[in-house]
């Protein structure tokens, strides 16, 4: 599968790393410039690209990036993507760390992906935020083992999310349907499954167990 991945860091960089494993032709894109992936094109056999040509051709695109920098990701960012896209959101609000106070998400009340949503003009389907970058590759498991991970995954489009949902189990995890964009409150840091290793039992306790108040560390 053609596969983009906007963003290079912690978990764009360790998707590459699975996903060009598993044979799928993955290009990446960082903010500074192809030239500066080199190491990770090498290492893994992906195609480097400005961030403009990252979706290009592509049936999945990833974008992982801190939620301060969606709003600089160029506009048409989709416009040369296959038609049945379907685009992945890892992203999490970090107000007081890394991303500033957002006005979308604490008065407007928007779930952190609806606002990405918003800036990116494509529906999107939450999946990774909650899941350690490097347990994308320590913790694959197969299908059936007792040890394998569940994450939780919402979005609003069923063809996109059952898509990324047969794409999360190739990587070697279970998935939990968390609902719609609007219910990925449930698994937005502070809340029970962020970060959670667990299987598909405890993924799903730990949906029913979240508050939709946000926790004050997670507040601007
Ligand atoms: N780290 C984790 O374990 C983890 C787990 C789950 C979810 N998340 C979430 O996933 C998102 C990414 O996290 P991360 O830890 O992978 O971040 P990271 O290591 O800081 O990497 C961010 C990447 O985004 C790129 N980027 C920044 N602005 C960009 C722009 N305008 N255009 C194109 N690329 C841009 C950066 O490029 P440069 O390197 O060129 O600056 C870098 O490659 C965040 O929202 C984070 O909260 C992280």
């Amino acid at each position: 599968m053609k596969i983009g991945i906007i963003g290079a860091g912690n978990i764009g960089g360790n998707l590459t790393r699975r996903l060009t494993a598993l044979g799928h032709e993955v290009r990446v894109a960082n903010s500074r410039g192809p030239h500066t992936l080199t190491a990770l094109a090498e290492e893994t056999g992906a195609t480097p690209v400005p961030v403009e040509e990252a979706a290009r051709g592509a049936e999945i695109a990833v974008v992982t990036v801190p939620l301060k920098a969606v709003p600089d990701l160029p506009s048409g960012l989709f416009a040369e993507a296959a038609e049945d896209l379907a685009v992945i959101d890892t992203g999490n609000y970090y107000p007081r760390q890394r991303d500033g106070r957002i006005a979308g998400i604490e008065d407007e009340g928007l779930t952190e992906s609806r606002w990405t949503e918003r800036h990116l003009g494509h529906p999107v389907i939450k999946a990774f935020n909650g899941t350690y970058a490097q347990d994308i590759l320590d913790r694959p498991r197969p299908t059936g083992d007792p040890g394998r991970m569940a994450l939780p995954v919402a979005g609003d489009d069923e063809t996109a999310k059952a898509k990324v949902r047969a794409l999360i189990d190739d990587l070697g995890f279970d998935t939990v349907d968390a609902g719609g964009l609007d219910d990925s409150w449930r698994q937005q840091p502070g809340t029970p499954v962020y970060g959670l290793r667990g299987g598909v039992d405890a993924v799903t306790k730990a949906l029913t167990e979240a508050s939709p108040e946000r926790p004050a560390d997670f507040r601007g």
